[in-house]
């Protein structure tokens, strides 16, 4: 038995290039990970041929819509996906082995932090170990980007991203310093791919570059990153989520600072300069009522 750390995402630059013919968007994402994670715990269970993966939720209180515990989880697609492309091949006729994985559930679903494909690239990683399948990290990112469009910065186990096509091709960026964001975000989620049909796709000469983003990661300068940090999905989540437009607009007026989305949100956060200048944007937020925020590091 052994336990994986599954951390959350935020992006802190997101230009949308173009609409591509399987229906996805050419996009140029910067991805940062976050100290902010959930836990999986994996047991070995004796070899069934029933299902792969049996799913145990560690914390009470999470509503099952938000984390089903069949086939629905990424959990559990992620675990078939991997037996298919392994014991399926090679061993098709014996028993295929299994799993107990337990899960502790701290990043919010719905929420842009990618808690759901963490998810499931920690459980690609610790199959791989429990199973002693010995997949190399190509072969993972090969199953990653089969399942979802941004677990792919996961396999890479790096502090910082840039990703590009769908969001699978990951160009690991070297981070300077620490950073600090204080996240804020409505009761009610955003589903991506609402926000995918909200969005106006700029003309190629309005698409911003993430130069001064990678600048500022690199060089480890948080006053830059909030200056230069920009999500180009906002605007089309502000529509499909109002609740969360206007968490945004009262929090830039009362710190302000500009609020950045990250991915499809709901999750908004402020660039903080520093650990002090997070807490004392902590306790601004905290006079909105009914706003609770956290802080993330990176
Ligand atoms: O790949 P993933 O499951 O994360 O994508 C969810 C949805 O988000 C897709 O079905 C699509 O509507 C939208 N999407 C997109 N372009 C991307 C990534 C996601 O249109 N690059």
């Amino acid at each position: 038995m052994f336990a994986l750390k599954s951390p959350a995402k935020i992006n802190v630059f997101l230009e949308v290039l173009g609409r591509r013919s399987d229906g996805f968007h050419e996009l140029e994402t910067v991805m940062l990970r976050t100290g902010l994670h959930d836990v999986l715990e994996f047991r070995s269970l004796p070899g069934t041929s029933g299902d792969p993966v049996r799913l145990k939720l560690m914390n009470p209180g999470i509503h099952n819509s938000n984390f089903p515990l069949d086939g629905q989880n990424l959990i559990c697609k992620a675990a078939k996906r991997l037996l298919e492309w392994t014991w399926e091949r090679s061993h098709n006729d014996q028993p295929h082995p299994s799993a107990e994985i337990w899960v502790w559930k701290q990043i919010p679903a719905e929420a842009g932090l990618a808690g759901g494909s963490s998810n499931a690239v920690t459980t690609l990683i610790g199959l791989n170990r429990l199973w002693r399948l010995n997949l190399s990290r190509g072969e993972l990112h090969q199953i990653a980007a089969s399942l979802g469009s941004d677990l792919n910065f996961f396999v890479e186990d790096v502090r910082a991203a840039v990703c590009r096509g769908r969001g699978e091709l990951v160009t690991p960026v070297e981070c300077g310093g620490s950073f600090h964001f204080v996240a804020f975000r409505p009761p009610v989620g955003n589903s991506t791919p609402a926000v995918f049909s909200a969005l106006k796709i700029p003309p190629a000469d309005a698409q911003r570059t993430p130069g001064s983003v990678l600048d500022a990661i690199r060089r480890g300068i948080p006053g830059l990153l909030e200056k230069t940090a920009f999500n180009r999905l906002t605007d089309a989540a502000r529509t499909v989520n109002p609740q969360m437009a206007d968490m945004m607009e009262i929090i830039e007026r009362l710190t302000g600072r500009p609020a950045l989305m990250s991915g499809s949100g709901s999750t908004c956060v402020l660039a903080a300069r520093n650990r002090r200048d997070a807490i004392r944007l902590q306790s601004l937020i905290s006079m909105i009522p009914d706003t609770a925020s956290m802080i993330i590091t990176v």
